[in-house]
């Protein structure tokens, strides 16, 4: 039996899905038994709870053989380092519980840093807490940017008309759909492809600046003009808490682009056809121009 970790997510999902149309058991967590509930439908067994209790997810990774395992964000957070490693002790101590001897593990690029580069930091440590566990094969995926993460600034194109964040404008960043991370880690759990402890660098298809995305977004909204900006770290920070975020999420938000900036997260292997996944920007542009259009 394989437990996905996140499964209403945007991973998580897609990987549960691919995962029982190939025909395994699988055990679906989050945080809400009516989000579940469609995997449900599906054939999962679902298990609702906090993955930040190691009593639940003792009892989650109970009977299973392998796991996707991530570490949930959470926006609201006053402490979300603090937060990133009570969930991280957590899985260390369900695998250490049960009979899971295949751990995939969604990290990011970056994660070779110890500090210094926000959020990303406490995937180096789970990286690192993953790395001691004795008898088990780990698979740390480190991803790149998400697609995805456009559909927060979706709000600032439509009321302000300019596309914005920290990341400077023409620094090429490998951007990735999480569609394509799914696939890489379903695959992986079904077949238990790997040996030892591994990490994986997935890259997307092709890197690419803030601007070129925004032109290839805006394309497709309606904007051919729509412009990039990017904010004075303050700026960015403060509108980050005016959108709901956390002081604390802000200053790690921040950090971590700073850290792109500066070249410190990026990618060690280079891009090669190991870790070029195939969904292109330009396939994603529809899903957040619908978005869009839904606002
Ligand atoms: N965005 C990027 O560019 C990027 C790049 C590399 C790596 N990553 C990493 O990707 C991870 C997020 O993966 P994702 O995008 O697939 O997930 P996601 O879409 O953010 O969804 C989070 C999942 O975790 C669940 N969850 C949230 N808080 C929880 C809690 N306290 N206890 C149990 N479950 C909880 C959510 O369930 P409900 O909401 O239904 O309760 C949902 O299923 C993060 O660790 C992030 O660092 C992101």
């Amino acid at each position: 039996m394989i437990v996905v970790m996140g499964a209403t997510g945007h991973t998580g999902r897609i990987i549960t899905e691919t995962l029982l149309k190939a025909g395994e058991t699988v055990r679906a967590l989050g945080r809400s038994a009516e989000r579940l509930a469609p995997l449900q439908e599906l054939g999962a067994e679902v298990l609702a709870g906090d993955a930040g209790s190691a009593t639940y997810l003792v009892k989650a990774f109970h009977g299973a053989d392998r796991a996707y395992t991530l570490l949930p964000p959470d926006p609201q957070s006053i402490d979300f380092r603090a937060e990133q490693d009570r969930v991280g002790e957590a899985i260390v101590r369900a695998v250490k519980d049960s009979g899971v001897r295949h751990v995939v593990f969604l990290s990011s690029v970056g994660a070779d840093q110890k500090q210094g580069t926000g959020p990303i930091a406490g995937l180096h440590a789970q990286e690192e807490r993953l790395r001691h566990l004795d008898g088990t094969h780990v698979l740390s995926l480190r991803a790149a940017f998400f697609f995805e993460n456009f559909q927060a600034t979706l709000p600032l194109i439509k009321h302000q008309g300019i596309n914005g964040g920290a990341i400077a404008p023409n620094l090429p960043v490998p951007m990735i759909a999480s569609r394509d991370i799914a696939e890489v880690a379903a695959k992986a759990l079904h077949t238990r492809s790997w040996n030892g402890r591994v990490v994986h660098e997935l890259l997307g298809e092709r890197d690419l600046t803030h601007t070129e995305a925004t032109q290839i977004l805006g394309a497709r909204i309606g904007k051919p003009d729509l412009k990039y900006v990017q904010f004075p770290y303050g700026d960015y920070a403060g509108a980050l808490v005016q959108a709901g975020l956390s002081q604390d999420m802000a200053g790690l938000y921040v950090e971590m682009a700073k850290a792109f900036n500066e070249g410190r997260a990026k990618s060690l292997e280079g891009r090669r056809p190991q870790n070029t996944t195939p969904t292109r920007f330009e396939d994603f542009a529809d899903e957040l121009a619908s978005a869009y259009r839904a606002l």
